[in-house]
């Protein structure tokens, strides 16, 4: 079979395996162009198939000799259907670890489960040398079920004051188009903050403790998104900005009970704006992060998602240049944050218009760092040449 690109609007229907190994190779290449560095040796990643905890992963395993434990909501083969993204990722990753002699185990399923949980914990005592020293949490989800009350909650992207209007742009059809958010209902942005919010890490970390799996100086970093006053309506005051701040309380809660029984810390780390899957579909902010990267790109601070967490964690959570905030948060988003930068981006947001964008923006990039998420657009993969299906569905993660 042969895998061509299809979009709609900011998702990918399609993804390519092979492209997929590529993805992964180019950040392992990165970060064994750096040196290595002395950071944890057993980790548990939470949304490590993609984007950031893809990233986090890849740097500590090969940046630090890190083992790893990872748990994605992904698909294998079925039938003509190739697969997700985040499948081939897992798959490639094991492919490289294993070749370092590196521990890579994958749970694939959901997260939110108190099952998956027990898995984890009951592979942490009997095959993982009994304790973890790292929890990373980099989950994106739409849905989130209760596992104790047994609801299903939904994640909306909306505004919280008022209708937001704004462009955005879409990667299908190549073209800038106005994009309206709706005003979120109270119950909508309660159902936000229990999908994106931080009950679920605590309950993590709860599981762990109990299961007597956690180590002398354990740390647990979640990951957070915070943004400039250009995207403040859709992101800081929309629905998904209220589950973040109640992440970032949850790490002031976590933080206290590690430090006491551990001398452990927890921390919510907020990052960069990149092209993910996740954020593909957050209105507006694909145009920001276009208009961002032509800003950064010309400043020469530009980070890709796996520059962005190396740092985090070289110097940050590892090193001895943490970024922190009064509100005790890493701050590996200073140089998009820079006033210089912002200034720019907004001088910009003001010119951009349906005619210029592809000017006066990186969409270039943008639209590649987007296609490669789905392992298209590399120069050194044929795409031409056909992918056997039958041979690929034999490969788990
Ligand atoms: P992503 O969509 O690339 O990754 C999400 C991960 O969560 C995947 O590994 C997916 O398999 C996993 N996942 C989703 N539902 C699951 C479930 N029920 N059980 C198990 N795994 C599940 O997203 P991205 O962008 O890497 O986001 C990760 C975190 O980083 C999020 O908290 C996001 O808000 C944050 N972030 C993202 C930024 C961006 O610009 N992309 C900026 C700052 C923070
Ligand atoms: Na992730």
């Amino acid at each position: 079979m042969v895998i061509k690109p299809r979009l709609k609007g900011g998702l990918a229907l399609t993804n390519h395996p092979i492209g997929a190994k590529e993805f992964v190779k180019r950040q392992i290449d990165y970060v064994k162009s750096q040196d290595k560095y002395e950071g944890p040796k057993k980790v548990l990643i939470i949304g490590s198939s993609s984007g950031y905890g893809l990233a986090t992963r890849i740097s500590l395993a090969f940046g630090a000799g890190a083992e790893t434990i990872g748990v994605a909501f992904e698909k294998g083969v079925e039938g003509k259907r190739a697969g997700s993204a985040g499948w081939w990722n897992t798959i490639a990753f094991n492919e490289a670890a294993e070749k370092e002699g590196l521990v890579s185990k994958n749970f694939i399923g959901d997260a939110f489960s108190m099952e998956m949980k027990d898995d984890v914990i009951k592979f942490i005592k009997e095959e993982f040398g009994g304790k973890i020293d790292l929890l990373i949490y980099s989950l994106a989800s739409a849905v989130r079920t209760d596992p104790i009350d047994g609801v299903t909650y939904r994640s909306a992207l909306k505004s919280t004051t008022k209708d937001i209007t704004g462009p955005t742009i879409n990667f299908e059809k190549e073209v800038m188009e106005e994009t309206t958010m709706g005003v979120a209902t109270p119950d909508e942005i309660k159902s936000t903050v229990k999908v994106m919010g931080g009950e679920d890490w605590k309950l993590w970390i709860e599981a762990l403790d109990k299961g007597g799996v956690l180590s002398e100086g354990f740390k647990t970093v979640a990951y957070s998104y915070l943004g400039p006053k250009v995207t403040y309506g859709i992101y800081k005051e929309g629905t998904i900005g209220a589950a973040k701040r109640d992440l970032e309380h949850t790490s002031d809660v976590l933080n206290d009970f590690l430090k006491e029984k551990y001398n452990g810390e927890a921390y919510v780390s907020l990052s960069k704006a990149l092209m993910t899957k996740a954020s593909a579909v957050i209105p507006i902010f694909p145009l920001y992060a276009a208009l961002l990267y032509k800003v950064m790109k010309e400043k020469g601070i530009h980070e890709g998602t796996i520059e962005q967490k190396h740092r985090l964690l070289t110097q940050m959570v590892y090193g001895n240049n943490p970024v922190i905030d009064e509100e005790r948060r890493l701050r590996p988003d200073n140089w998009e944050m820079r006033e210089d930068v912002q200034a720019e981006v907004e001088a910009l947001w003001d010119k951009v218009t349906p005619d210029n964008f592809k000017e006066i923006s990186d969409y270039a990039g943008a639209r590649e760092e987007f296609m490669q998420l789905n392992g298209f657009d590399f120069d050194n993969v044929d795409y031409d040449a056909d992918v056997d299906l039958d041979e690929l569905a034999k490969l788990k993660p």
